[in-house]
């Protein structure tokens, strides 16, 4: 059975070199032993990703970091103030993390997730676990742990089902390996949040062109349908009513029981858009519609990091 809900279960299969998708607060990981490079190169196989995009390192505890990385001042400020949860921290590298997880950089990614059962995984290995998003490259992330089933179950060495994630998007990603500190991925920690911490304002690095900031490529997230991304909602709901097309429409407000669609929040809350975008997503993709369409969200908060994320999967603005 791919999929299992007993800790001890994912301990033993990681301990003996298998895959395991973990379940995490932003969403599922695909886990191995990140100081082992063949397991990480069967992660890499798996997902079918590019070697030049590098993994992030999941750990328990800062201390556990440090096994690790470098932590400066500022990032055990932001660890301290943030983890667990959805914020990862590119650091200095320690030689003991195989170059094969950071692609080859002297930096490595580490987050300390907010899920109970991952950290007891994580405890109770001992191991520094290294995990992409658990789907196919250039797919949208999964948030259940049938989502993973889907497409990599038959690739792993198991699935521990740890609930639906709770904040539904992947976490922020900020470089703390120098001097300045950057956002270099919008996600689940809202911005905001970071400068207030900080007492500053720092940049947002988010390009889709560079290289060495993979992950960050555009044409990401697809579910398989073509996404129209409208400005706002009147623009979307002005060529719904003129289209000839099938469409499946992702919004939120009040609820218009189209034949297509998932409203992701009659309140308005971000927080519920970002909980139930990918599996909106991957939902409608099923659906018989020729497209999905949607609009973007207020630009503050977590709007940010879904309208990043809904950007990279669209096909036009
Ligand atoms: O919420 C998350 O972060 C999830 C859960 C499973 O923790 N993980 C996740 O991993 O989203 P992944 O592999 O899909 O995205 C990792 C991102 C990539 O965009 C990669 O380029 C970036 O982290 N990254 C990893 N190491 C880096 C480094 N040393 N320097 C810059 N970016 C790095
Ligand atoms: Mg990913």
């Amino acid at each position: 059975m791919a999929v299992f809900s007993e800790v001890q279960k994912a301990v033993e299969l990681l301990l003996q070199g298998e895959l395991v998708a973990l379940p995490t607060e932003t969403v599922y990981g695909l886990g191995g032993n990140a100081l082992d490079a063949g397991v990480v190169a069967k992660i890499f196989e798996a997902k079918n990703r590019p070697s030049f995009d590098p993994l992030i390192v999941h750990v328990a505890s800062v201390d556990q970091a440090g096994e690790i990385a470098e932590i400066t001042e500022e990032a055990r400020l932001l660890f301290e103030r943030f983890s667990p949860g959805p914020l990862t921290l590119v650091l200095k590298k320690k030689d003991v993390v195989p170059d094969l997880v950071t692609s080859g950089h002297s930096t490595v990614a580490v987050r300390i997730p907010n899920h109970a059962k991952t950290i007891e995984v994580i405890r109770k290995s001992g191991l520094c676990i290294a995990a992409p998003s658990a789907n196919p490259f250039g797919y949208t992330s999964p948030t259940t742990a049938q989502h993973v089933e889907e497409q990599l179950g038959a690739k792993i060495g198991g699935i521990l089902d740890g609930g639906p994630a709770t904040i539904g998007l992947e976490s922020t990603i900020v470089d703390a390996s120098g001097a300045g500190l950057k956002v270099l991925r919008l996600g689940g920690l809202p911005y905001e949040e970071i400068c207030k911490a900080l007492g500053k304002e720092i940049p947002v690095q988010t390009s889709s062109s560079k290289p060495n900031a993979p992950g960050m490529l555009s044409s990401h997230y697809n579910p398989g349908v073509p996404i129209k991304l409208f400005e706002d909602a009147d623009a979307l709901w002005g060529a719904y009513s003129e289209t000839k097309a099938t469409v499946g429409v992702l919004y939120m407000g009040e609820s218009r029981s189209l034949e297509f669609e998932r409203n992701l929040s009659e309140g308005e809350d971000l927080r519920e858009v970002a909980a139930g975008l990918f599996a909106g997503l991957r939902e409608l993709a099923k659906e018989a519609v020729e497209e999905i369409w949607t609009y973007k969200m207020p630009e503050v908060g977590l709007g940010r990091a879904i309208n990043d994320r809904l950007k990279r999967a669209a096909i036009s603005v």
